[in-house]
C-alpha cells in the first residue's frame, strides 16, 4: 500500500508546461490531475465522460457549446464545475492551476481532430 501522500506543490515545481496534466493520484479507474493553464485551450468534447474541474489558483474561464447554446462560466480557486459528457469546451486562463478527475482513457483534446497547438499536450495523463 502506497503511504505516501502526494502532494500537489512539490508536483507543480517539477514542470512548467502548461496544458500538460500530470496524473497525481487514481482511484478505480479513474485519475486525478493537475494541470497548469496558460492561453487559450482547443475546442473539444468528451463523448464517453463528464469532465470535473477544481481550479487551485487563478481564474479560469471555460466557453461551452452544444449545437443550440452557446455560454461560458468563470471559475475562481476553489470552486469546482463539472463538464457534461458530449458538450463541447474551450478553457481559458492566464496562468492558473486545476485539478481535473476523470476516467483514466481520457484524451485531453477530446474528440478535437485539428492539428495541435505547440502550447498544448495532447495527453491521458503524463508521469510526475
Ligand atoms: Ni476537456
Amino acid at each position: 500500500m502506497n503511504t505516501t501522500p502526494a502532494n500537489i506543490d512539490q508536483i507543480l515545481a517539477g514542470f512548467d508546461e502548461t496544458w500538460a496534466p500530470r496524473i497525481v493520484a487514481t482511484m478505480n479507474d479513474y485519475a486525478v490531475k493537475i494541470a497548469r493553464l496558460d492561453g487559450e485551450y482547443v475546442w473539444h468534447a468528451h463523448h464517453d465522460t463528464d469532465e470535473v474541474f477544481l481550479v487551485l489558483s487563478g481564474t479560469v474561464d471555460i466557453a461551452l457549446r452544444t449545437a443550440d447554446t452557446e455560454s461560458s462560466v468563470r471559475l475562481q480557486p476553489n470552486e469546482v464545475f463539472v463538464v457534461p459528457r458530449g458538450v463541447e469546451h474551450r478553457p481559458s486562463a492566464s496562468t492558473a492551476v486545476v485539478l481535473l478527475i476523470e476516467p483514466l482513457s481520457t484524451l485531453s483534446t477530446g474528440d478535437f481532430a485539428g492539428e495541435v497547438p505547440k502550447h498544448i499536450t495532447s495527453t491521458t495523463g503524463l508521469e510526475t
